[in-house]
């Protein structure tokens, strides 16, 4: 979906800044994209550390695949440019969460390279950090939580990221997770030292 402009349309700059916003809740905006394959632990991962982050006083939010289908985006479906409208979609909000000072955690399967590339575009070098959960789909399958590999080994379900639908890894993420040789506990503890020690 190509989107144009309005050339009516013009941008206005606001009193609050952004650095005013941060300054007066005492941190700086940061947006964590996790992006791996259905039942990689992605929503898992976002949740504990928004958990520990909101326990030690910050100010964050979480955006999750499955639930802005229900709102926002729940007119989308899961073709290739359904997903990328998506993807825009969930890094326009994500943008403006982040420049009203908010920790920001996204949790979508973004199979696509160049749909998160855009996204990444859309902040500066020390407000985005990439995180793949690279769970192998074995592991993914076998969990199944939501019982839609079987529903796709059954043929019920088609198009499905990491079975017959791609799902291009990131070349070079800020960090990496395979939860099934890593505990959820280390996991989020190594986020939040890399977080803590970014240089912002
Ligand atoms: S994305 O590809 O556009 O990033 P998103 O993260 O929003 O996907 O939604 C993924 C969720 O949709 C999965 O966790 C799963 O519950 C559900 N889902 C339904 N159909 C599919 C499909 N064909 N492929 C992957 N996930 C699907």
């Amino acid at each position: 979906m190509s989107i144009q402009l309005n050339s009516h349309v013009r941008w206005h700059e606001h009193r609050v800044t952004s650095q005013m916003r941060s300054a007066a809740m005492s941190q700086k905006g940061l947006c964590v994209w996790f992006t791996g394959l259905s039942g990689a632990g992605k929503s898992t991962l976002a949740n504990a550390m928004d958990i520990e982050l909101h326990q030690a006083g910050k100010r964050t939010y979480l955006l999750d695949g499955d639930n802005l289908r229900h709102g926002l985006c729940r007119d989308l479906g899961m073709s290739e440019a359904d997903r990328t409208e998506n993807i825009r979609r969930v890094g326009e909000v994500a943008k403006l969460m982040v420049d009203a000072g908010l920790i920001v955690l996204c949790a979508f399967i973004s199979p696509y390279q160049r749909d998160r590339e855009q996204v990444r575009t859309l902040f500066g070098a020390e407000q985005f950090i990439e995180v793949y959960v690279s769970t192998p789909l074995t592991v993914c399958e076998q969990r199944d939580a939501k019982g839609l590999y079987r529903k796709v080994r059954q043929g019920l379900l088609s198009g499905f990221t990491g079975v017959d639908s791609p799902y291009e890894a990131p070349l070079a993420p800020e960090f990496s997770i395979d939860t099934s040789s890593e505990s959820l506990i280390d996991a989020v503890q190594r986020m939040l030292d890399f977080c803590e020690n970014l240089d912002r």
